[in-house]
């Protein structure tokens, strides 16, 4: 009775495996977008993209950053140091039991896999080495583009002339002296601002009551739960059970790990070859990249307006600072402004701006018709990731001041704007208001945040509104 199972379990194994030949190690161009874990060497466009803009000068340059690849956080590192068991076990389906589909380089890189060993509980969140070069090679590549504002004399390297900020956090500090150094040779070349305690400007959305309120309410991350509990992800337990020699599905907490261990060292050695990567087909890397794109979509993308809201401060900023440079009298203007902050203030100003709109909004239903989406934190969430606003004078046209906008160091092409470049009134006629009226009182009078989906009475009391609205 067992042969007749075990063969049948051999065949079914076949079919669903990948070409028997298929070796990640080999893999030239494997798959490196990995939602909000991407590293940046892969997404930015800083090698060929800026522009030089005819007849005009840069007079000055605003910069919102997220920290360089980091280390996971403690409850992830202690999780992630059950690995070494789950390898043991797919070595053991492999060579003992005969199940499972991969190859040979893949299986033995699996089997020398050791560094975990090093990956301990005080590092957790910290920047890594590639995490410093991340910045410090952005700061090179902004100051080969932007000379006039980014290579000052040494008299000229002040406080006045150039502002950093970060928050209060080993890894956006790090990232900020990272950057520092990449543009002066220098840690400390100039002092950073103050960082205060209650961060309005660069953590808005975790200072913010009423929005850390609105997280309480689980239909927030209802799409991508449900899509954690869809055909999709179902079907990608079943086979990567299979490809690593299970006979019963694993599950999504190991699933987890093995992408999370994947896109961390992919991320920390961007040369390496993650042995954990070979566990997923490019579709599975794909389906789970859309998991997290879902997430923070609800979380910090455009689909809520309190996301806007509280993604305002930074644009305000930027607005306030560019405002100062409208007439002739903008000499004494700082000419660099670098901020260092977190996925979910970068995501927030996105979305204030408008960046990254999809048309029809993501669900956990409409995976395959969003594939080209806009929203895809691979490529505006990755690890340093950035939205750089320059601001110009020009000669020729009747309007002078212009504004080019560039994330991850690629033109944004802006609706209104010439490719990319912005008439600065325009952008006051079009943004103006959100920029400059921003206020953050709602966090903390009480009454946004009913209004503002707080808890069951907001629940029943929005719909009913909208639908006696509607009624009149
Ligand atoms: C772990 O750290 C030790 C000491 O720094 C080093 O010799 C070793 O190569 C590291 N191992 C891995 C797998 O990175
Ligand atoms: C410093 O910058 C100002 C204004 O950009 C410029 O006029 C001046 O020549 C610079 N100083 C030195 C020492 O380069
Ligand atoms: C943070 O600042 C705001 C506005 O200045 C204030 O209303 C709020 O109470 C402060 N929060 C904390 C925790 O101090
Ligand atoms: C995964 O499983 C589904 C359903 O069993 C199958 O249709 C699909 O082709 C499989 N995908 C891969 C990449 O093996
Ligand atoms: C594994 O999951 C697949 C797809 O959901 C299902 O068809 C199959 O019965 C499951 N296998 C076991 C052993 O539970
Ligand atoms: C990255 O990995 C490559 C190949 O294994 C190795 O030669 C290199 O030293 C590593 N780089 C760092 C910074 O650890």
């Amino acid at each position: 009775m067992l042969l007749p199972l075990t063969i049948v379990a051999f065949l079914s194994s076949q079919i669903i495996a990948r070409d028997h030949d298929y070796c990640y190690a080999d893999d030239d161009n494997p798959y490196l977008y990995m939602a909000t874990k991407t590293a940046y060497q892969f997404v930015h466009g800083g090698k060929t993209r800026y522009q030089t803009i005819p007849n005009c000068n840069p007079v000055q340059i605003w910069m919102l950053a997220r920290h360089g690849t980091r280390y996971p956080k403690k409850s992830t590192i202690t999780k992630l140091h059950t690995l070494p068991k789950l390898r043991d076990q797919i070595i053991y389906n492999h060579e003992i039991r005969g199940f499972g589909n991969l190859c040979d380089k893949d299986l033995k890189n699996l089997q020398s896999w050791n560094s975990i060993q090093n990956l301990t509980e005080d590092m957790a969140q910290y920047l890594t080495v590639q995490g410093e070069e991340d910045l410090k090679l952005l700061a090179r590549r902004l100051q080969t583009n932007f000379p006039e504002l980014l290579q000052p004399s040494a008299a000229n390297i002040t406080s006045t002339n150039y502002k950093f900020r970060s928050t209060d956090s080993q890894r956006t500090k790090a990232s900020l002296t990272s950057f520092m150094h990449g543009l002066f040779g220098s840690s400390n070349a100039v002092t950073p601002e103050h960082t205060p305690a209650n961060d309005t400007l660069l953590k808005a959305y975790k200072v913010c009551d009423s929005y850390q309120e609105t997280l309480n309410d689980p239909s927030v991350f209802e799409e991508s739960s449900k899509f954690g509990n869809g055909i999709e992800i179902e079907n990608l337990l079943h086979n990567v059970s299979r490809r690593l020699g299970f006979r019963y599905n694993i599950t999504t907490t190991s699933v987890g790990l093995m992408y999370d261990m994947c896109r961390y060292e992919k991320a920390w050695n961007v040369t390496k070859v993650s042995p954990w990567c070979a566990v997923f087909t490019v579709d599975e890397l794909q389906i789970l990249e859309y998991q997290e794109d879902l997430y923070y979509y609800y979380y910090t993308g455009p689909s809520r307006e309190i996301n806007a809201r509280v993604g305002c401060p930074p644009l305000q900023d930027m607005f306030q600072h560019f405002q100062k440079l409208e007439g002739s009298e903008y000499s004494h203007q700082p000419k660099g402004i670098f901020y260092f902050t977190h996925s979910g203030s970068l995501q927030t100003t996105m979305t204030a701006l408008g960046i990254a709109k999809d048309k029809v909004p993501l669900t956990a239903s409409n995976y395959k018709e969003m594939s080209k989406r806009l929203w895809r934190t691979s490529e505006i969430g990755s690890f340093a990731t950035n939205i750089v606003a320059v601001f110009y004078k020009c000669t020729t046209s009747d309007s002078p001041n212009k504004v080019m906008f560039y994330v991850a160091e690629k033109p944004l092409l802006f609706q209104g704007c010439d490719v990319g470049l912005c008439d600065w009134e325009y952008l006051k006629n079009k943004l103006g208001k959100e920029a400059f009226e921003c206020s953050l009182d709602f966090c903390w009078d009480g009454s946004g945040a009913t209004s503002l989906i707080n808890g069951s009475l907001g629940i029943l009391l929005f719909p009913a509104l909208t639908l006696l609205f509607l009624g009149r």
